[in-house]
């Protein structure tokens, strides 16, 4: 008898239909109903195993078991990630390379992009309250877009940080999806990588002046373990690896600026500005609310885990949304509750939303810091710098659509710096 014989093993002999219909709950959902944190379905015509739990999150990021070349499919590639880039690297060449992502992410860096953004946000003030109203996510799209081309040394005009930003944002908007919106993000990349490539291949070429540790420079003269520079391609691919995902933070602000509205009682603590109590609601949004679904690897030799065999080759699923509201990690998982972080001891493989493992061992997201430090200023000047209403909108979010956001956008009104 095949061991997976005792594996759930999920109706219907595809279901890609139902993960579209069912987004962030589609492995959640089949846990609930067969009372297993692990099953098998089909998807795309392949055989697929879902898993959650802190115990699969340690397996999942144990690099002798598997690996990642070749995993994302290649509409992720031509829009979210870029073709061949870190994401499907491994081994060696991998920890090479990300060994550069995270030398530029150090809390100094960190430091840095929190001051750049309490500027912009700051100045902004300036304009918003001559405004009716503004949509937080896209005035904090081209903040963030400032933001992170001002920090990484690339310098644009404020017209060409607007379009970027529009084609950062729909690199992360598109993977998920088909038809017009995957075009226009894979449109958006390819119009880019175009870009930022010349202006790589200008910094090489000593026509534009880079200034040393930035990431403009650093993209440009890395060399990898065999001593070799990337192709101008790869690098400005690589350089998109850290300016997009800084203005998908745009996405998380927009949930804290609901959090604020959709839990007001915990404001009085925000108040004082302290950073323990900014950090705790920070970390709240991140585990409560939607971004990452699943993340994806390929098994690199067969083994047996939880009465499951995986055979090599096999794709591999890990629920990222659903262990952030596993019950068995969280208590009362599905209320909004920053308190449970107060004493929490950090645990690399129980709260996963930007990866679990040791970031510089294996895939865990370099950007945690930043994106930790970038929300936490944000909440600060939403909560401290400025009084504004929010008026009658629609702020749902759906959990079908991958990613999803509150539908308006977080529309703000009256917009008033407090003093
Ligand atoms: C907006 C918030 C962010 C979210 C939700 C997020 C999420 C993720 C996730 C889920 C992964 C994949 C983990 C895995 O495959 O195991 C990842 C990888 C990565 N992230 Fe982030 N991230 C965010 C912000 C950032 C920032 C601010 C940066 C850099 C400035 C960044 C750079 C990267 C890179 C380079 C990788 C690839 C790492 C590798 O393959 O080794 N991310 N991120």
């Amino acid at each position: 008898m095949s061991t997976n014989k005792q594996v759930p093993q999920d109706k219907g002999l595809d279901n890609t239909l139902a993960l579209l219909d069912e987004g962030y709950l589609f492995i959640k959902n089949r846990m609930n109903e067969y009372k297993s944190n692990i099953f098998e379905t089909h998807l795309l015509g392949q055989k697929v195993i879902c898993m959650s739990g802190e115990e699969a999150v340690k397996i999942f990021y144990d690099p002798d078991l598997f690996y990642r070349n070749g995993v994302a499919p290649k509409r992720v590639q031509k829009t979210l990630f870029g073709v061949g880039a870190i994401q499907s690297m491994d081994g060696d060449n991998h920890i090479h390379r990300k060994h550069l992502f995270m030398s530029l992410m150090t809390p100094s860096h960190q430091n840095e992009l929190s001051k750049l953004t309490m500027s912009e946000l700051e100045d902004s003030i300036k304009i918003w309250k001559n405004k009716d109203q503004i949509v937080l996510f896209d005035e904090v799209k081209i903040i963030l877009c400032k933001v992170a081309c001002n920090w990484a040394g690339v310098s644009l005009n404020e017209s060409e940080v607007k379009e970027l930003s529009e084609d950062l944002s729909s690199m992360v908007d598109s993977f998920g999806s088909i038809g017009p919106r995957h075009w226009k993000g894979r449109r958006a990349r390819t119009k880019s990588e175009e870009w930022i490539k010349n202006i790589i291949e200008d910094v090489r070429s000593d026509k534009i002046k880079a200034k040393e540790g930035t990431a403009l420079h650093s993209m440009a003269f890395y060399r990898d373990l065999n001593g070799n520079q990337l192709d101008s391609h790869m690098a400005a691919i690589e350089l998109i690896n850290v300016l997009r995902p800084i203005v998908a933070i745009s996405t998380y602000i927009t949930f804290l600026a609901l959090a604020l509205h959709e839990y007001p009682e915990c404001k009085e603590k925000l108040l004082t500005g302290d950073s323990k109590e900014l950090e705790m609601f920070v970390q709240e949004v991140r585990r409560y609310y939607p971004f990452t679904p699943f993340l994806g690897a390929r098994v690199k030799k067969d083994f047996v885990w939880n009465k499951c065999e995986f055979k090599e080759g096999t794709l591999v699923m890990l629920d990222a949304y659903g262990i952030n509201h596993d019950p068995k990690i969280w208590n009362n998982p599905d209320k909004f509750w920053p308190e449970r972080f107060r004493d929490r001891e950090y645990n690399p493989f129980d709260f996963i939303p930007q990866g679990g493992g040791d970031p510089s061992k294996g895939h865990r997201c370099p950007g945690e810091g930043i994106t930790i430090e970038i929300m936490k200023t944000t909440l600060d000047f939403l909560i401290n710098k400025i009084d504004y209403d929010v008026p009658n909108q629609n702020l749902s979010y759906s959990l079908s659509k991958i990613p999803t956001f509150p539908e308006s956008g977080f529309i703000m009104s009256n917009i008033k710096e407090k003093y």
